[in-house]
């Protein structure tokens, strides 16, 4: 297995050699080790979730045509390092609810699937989830911040159309929700701590841009 996850790895890190969007690399090496920690207090199969976490983005249907070709791309990649079609087929029912737009709105059913989800969605919030989101909004042409642009859910679907969006209100809309999303008790203690952070975080922001009025 272990030769097979090194391959694995070598195939993502691949993938994800020119991304700017917030899913390099270092983003799906730093999910794949804390679902790996978080698989460790809450049981669940520790190969299983590694290789669930390695391929969580390069099996989204986002970086893809289509949902199948995500499927088909992932199990081609799998099956050329040797790893059995009920291997490919488990590791994909792991990812589907995380990867796949479809299965969004259902919760994972193996403790596997939840736990790469709840260390994807850690991965977004804290330090480092508040680079991401800076640099996700750069890169869409979004600005940083803008007082007139209300929350997604404050303004009609017409005046969201028309303003874009921000950066901070993506902190509103997602990011503050995320530690009551957590499903384990371990990413639910590491996410509390990440939220007070960021709380402190925008407080600090809110008071600098107050500042200089
Ligand atoms: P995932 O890692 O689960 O695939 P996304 O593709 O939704 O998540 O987001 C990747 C990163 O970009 C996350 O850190 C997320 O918070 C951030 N992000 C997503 N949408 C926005 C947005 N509209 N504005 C700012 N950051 C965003
Ligand atoms: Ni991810």
């Amino acid at each position: 297995m272990k030769q097979r996850i090194a391959a694995a790895e070598a195939w993502v890190k691949d993938f994800f050699v020119n991304d700017s969007t917030g899913h390099d690399w270092p983003h799906t090496d730093r999910v794949r080790k804390q679902a790996v920690h978080i698989a460790e207090k809450e049981g669940g199969d520790l190969e299983l979730t590694e290789l669930a976490a390695l391929i969580h983005d390069v099996a989204d249907d986002k970086f893809h045509e289509t949902e199948t070709e995500a499927i088909h791309y992932v199990h081609s990649g799998l099956e050329e390092f040797g790893f059995s079609n009920k291997e490919i087929r488990d590791v994909l029912n792991v990812v589907s609810t995380v990867s796949f737009k479809g299965g969004n709105n259902h919760p994972p059913q193996s403790l596997e699937g939840r736990i790469v989800q709840d260390a994807d969605r850690l991965d977004a919030i804290g330090a480092i989830g508040i680079a991401r989101c800076f640099m996700f909004a750069g890169n869409k042409g979004d600005k940083m911040y803008d007082p007139d642009i209300l929350p997604r859910d404050q303004m009609t679907k017409e005046e969201y159309r028309c303003s874009g969006n921000t950066a901070i209100n993506h902190f509103h809309e997602k990011l503050l929700k995320l530690k009551d999303m957590m499903h384990t008790d371990t990413a639910r203690r590491i996410a509390a701590e990440r939220h007070r952070f960021m709380e402190s975080y925008l407080q600090q922001f809110y008071n600098e841009w107050e500042s200089l009025k």
